[in-house]
C-alpha cells in the first residue's frame, strides 16, 4: 500500500467527510469549542458539527492531514495553533500540568482518527510525520500532543484519538508531564523550513 498525504482543505474536504461519516458524528470539533454545545439531541449535534467544520474549512482555521491509502481517504491527524483548539485549556489536568504558559507558536496535534478498514498499517504514523512537515513549512514552533497512556483505554481504539507515547517519541517528542493517569503532555520543537528548501523533509 501507498500512502499520500494532502492538506484538508475545500477541495479535500469531501474525502475528509467520507472518512468521518464513520466517527460518530464529531466531525472533529470537539478541541475547536470551548465547552460543550448544549442542549441538543445528538442527530442535530452531529448536523451541526458538520456544519461548523465546514465553516472552519472553509475559513482555514481548521487543519489535518489526511492520509490516502493507493489514493483512497484513509484517516488523519488534525493539528491546528493552540488558540484553534481551545478545548485543551479547558482540561484540569493540562492546567495542572502547567498549561499552555504563554508557549510562543504553541501547535497542537489533537486526534487522529483512521477508517476500520485501514487501521494498524502506520497510517496514523505516516499522518503525524506529514503534520510535522506542515507545521515545519508554516513556521514551525513548539508542538505539543497528549498521547494515551491508560491501560484501560489502550485496550480499545475509541480511547486512541490521541495516539501513543512510542508515536511522538519517534517522532522526537519529550515527556513534560503526566496528564492525570490516563495520557501524557509532550512536545518538541519544530524548526521553520530554511528558505529556498524543498520542504520534502521533516
Ligand atoms: C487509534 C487509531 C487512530 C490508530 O490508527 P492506526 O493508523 O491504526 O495507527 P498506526 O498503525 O499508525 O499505529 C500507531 C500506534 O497505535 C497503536 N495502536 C493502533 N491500534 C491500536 C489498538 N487498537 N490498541 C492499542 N494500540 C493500538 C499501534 O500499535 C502503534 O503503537 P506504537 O506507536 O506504540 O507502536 C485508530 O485505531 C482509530 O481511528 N481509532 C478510532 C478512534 C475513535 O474512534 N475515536 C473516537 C472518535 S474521534
Amino acid at each position: 500500500v501507498t500512502f499520500t498525504a494532502k492538506e484538508l482543505s475545500v477541495s479535500t474536504l469531501q474525502d475528509f467527510e467520507k472518512v468521518a461519516a464513520a466517527q460518530g458524528g464529531c466531525w472533529c470539533m470537539y478541541y475547536h469549542r470551548t465547552g460543550p454545545v448544549k442542549g441538543d439531541p445528538q442527530a442535530s449535534r452531529s448536523e451541526a458539527n458538520r456544519r461548523d467544520k465546514r465553516k472552519l474549512v472553509a475559513d482555514g482555521r481548521s487543519h489535518a492531514i489526511i492520509v490516502y491509502a493507493d489514493g483512497e481517504p484513509a484517516g488523519w491527524c488534525q493539528y491546528g495553533r493552540a488558540d484553534e483548539l481551545p478545548r485543551i485549556d479547558a482540561r484540569r489536568t493540562y492546567n495542572d500540568a502547567g498549561g499552555a504558559n504563554n508557549v510562543p507558536r504553541l501547535w497542537r496535534i489533537t486526534c487522529f482518527f483512521v477508517a476500520r478498514r485501514f487501521r494498524r498499517q502506520g497510517v496514523s504514523s505516516f499522518a503525524l510525520k506529514s503534520a510535522l512537515r506542515s507545521i515545519r513549512n508554516q513556521g514551525g514552533g513548539t508542538v505539543e500532543s497528549y498521547p494515551v497512556v491508560s491501560k484501560g483505554m489502550r485496550s480499545a481504539p475509541e480511547w486512541m484519538w490521541f495516539g501513543t507515547p512510542a508515536m511522538f517519541e519517534r517522532e522526537g517528542f519529550k515527556m513534560v508531564a503526566a496528564l492525570g493517569t490516563s495520557g501524557v503532555l509532550m512536545r518538541r520543537r519544530v524548526r521553520p523550513q530554511a528558505q529556498g528548501a524543498t520542504g520534502q523533509t521533516h
